[in-house]
């Protein structure tokens, strides 16, 4: 099939990538026109692990081109897929959907009769309604569906081309089938494939997001307990995990959540929640968001009572400054808001992040940074580990300490071997473990 990927950051560059390697002919569209250039030399604009070999193939095949013009792509194929950001408004918790407005605005005129538009971006429950009434106005021949997306990034080639389960929300069989025709190598695959009106379609992509925040802020609270009562979170967290009922992952304690999607998510949920007179249903998120932010402040204090209770004159070694692990996003990372805070309290500080550090310096130009995690650590008085690198699980603590000026760690994600790196003379603290 001929189809188009509107938006071409995290989520479009992987899906125009994964609909090109599974047969279908592909035009990207990006109103970044550096970013078009580089997809078109097949150079993936984003770390993200597979994503270069893909781009190289499918455009190498003639499968997948990109362009800036939404009047080319209206006209180049009846399938069109949407994929640009809906960021946190400025001035409120409500999503901004002014891109997807705008991609569907701006495609309208040129769309051919029968064209069919998904929307992928994560929106506010409506969104699909409002943009089909728009669309009755100015082409109304063409439909709106909504097929959310759920691929976590670090492992999106991963989960786009294997999904867990496809959702699609329509308002025809016609769409319906067309959706299955795009997906039929999924679906052959057996992939759950749930067809059912677009603001359930909506509803499921936030309410699946809400629900692995909360999952990781109940966990964080648990922490806090621990704390309060000298336990161990990381034992409760491994023991409750065990119950298939609850199940280990998304239990991961430490300085929780971050990146481009959850903390507007929810906020963006319950924003709209409050709109249509359901607030108090889920204003558990406004709870789950604070409990998130409060593990950056918990994380600051631990590390500044660690150095004697102020940073000045203080040397802090970094690692990470991803939102995640296999990831460039900076964006919402708690790593960096952890490693400014120090900064701002007088701190000398130095970042070394395997893949973020480009995307780091535009957004914390204050910072210094290194590539190299010894330098970053050089005449350290306390290390913080701010992103769980693998890299990092596989630094030798007794090399280390040799670089440092005090060996003290703060493992905020709780994936180091605490052990090992004690026994080659570490002091290791975490959030809700007794110290
Ligand atoms: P992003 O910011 O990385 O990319 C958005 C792209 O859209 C940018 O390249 C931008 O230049 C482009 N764009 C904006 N307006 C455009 C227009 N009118 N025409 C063409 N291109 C335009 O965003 P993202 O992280 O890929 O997220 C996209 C959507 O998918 C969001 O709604 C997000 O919540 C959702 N989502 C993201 C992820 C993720 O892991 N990043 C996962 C699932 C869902
Ligand atoms: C998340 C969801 O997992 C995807 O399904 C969804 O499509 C995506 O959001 C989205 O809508 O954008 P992503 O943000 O890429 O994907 O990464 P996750 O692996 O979910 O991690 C999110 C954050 O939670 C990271 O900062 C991570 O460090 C943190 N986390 C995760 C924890 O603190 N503890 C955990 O146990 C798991």
């Amino acid at each position: 099939m001929k189809l188009t990927v509107i938006g071409t950051g995290y989520v479009g560059a992987v899906h125009a990538a994964c609909m090109a390697e599974i047969g279908h002919t592909v035009l990207g569209v990006d109103i970044n026109p550096d970013r078009v250039d580089l997809l078109n030399r097949a150079k993936a604009p984003m770390h993200e692990p597979g994503l270069d070999e893909l781009l190289t193939r499918t455009v190498a095949s003639g499968r997948l081109r990109f362009t800036t013009s939404l009047a080319q792509a209206a006209r180049f194929a009846g399938l069109h897929f949407i994929c640009v950001g809906t960021p946190q408004q400025p001035d409120s918790p409500a999503a901004d959907v002014r891109y997807v407005d705008a991609a569907v605005e701006g495609m309208a005129p040129d769309l051919r009769p029968g064209s069919l538009v998904v929307g992928k971006s994560t929106v506010p429950v409506g969104t699909a309604a409002r943009l089909a009434a728009r669309l009755r106005q100015v082409a109304p021949q063409a439909e709106i569906a909504w097929n959310p997306e759920f691929l976590r990034e670090g492992s999106a080639v991963r989960d786009t081309l294997w999904p867990e389960r496809l959702v699609v929300g329509v308002s025809s069989a016609r769409a319906e089938a067309v959706l299955r025709d795009v997906y039929a190598p999924m679906l052959r695959g057996g992939v759950p494939f749930f067809c059912t009106d677009p603001s359930t379609a909506e509803l499921v992509k936030v309410a699946a997001n809400s629900f692995l925040a909360t999952k990781i802020s109940f966990i964080n609270a648990m922490a806090e307990v621990c704390d309060a009562a000298g336990a161990d979170v990381t034992t409760l967290a491994q023991a409750i995990g065990e119950d298939s009922r609850i199940g280990h992952p998304f239990l991961q304690p430490g300085l929780g959540f971050g990146g481009s999607c959850f903390p507007k998510d929810i906020r963006a949920f319950a924003a709209r929640a409050e709109e249509l007179g359901a607030g108090k249903a889920v204003a558990f998120l406004h709870e789950v968001d604070e409990i998130n932010t409060r593990q950056r402040r918990r994380t600051v204090d631990l590390a500044r009572a660690l150095v004697g209770g102020s940073f000045a004159d203080r040397n802090v070694g970094v690692l990470g400054a991803a939102f995640k692990p296999d990831s460039d996003d900076v964006r919402d990372s708690p790593a960096l808001a952890v490693a400014d805070a120090v900064r701002a309290e007088g701190a000398e500080v130095r970042v070394h992040d395997p893949a973020a550090l480009d995307n780091a310096q535009a957004a914390f130009p204050e910072l210094k940074y290194t590539s190299v995690v010894p330098e970053a650590c050089d005449g350290a008085d306390l290390v913080l580990h701010l992103t769980p690198w693998r890299e990092y699980a596989e630094i030798d603590p007794a090399l280390l300490a040799r670089v440092v000026r005090r060996p003290l760690l703060v493992d905020a994600r709780n994936t180091l071997d605490v052990q090992a790196w004690q026994q080659a003379g570490w002091c290791v603290r975490a959030l809700g473990r007794p110290g």
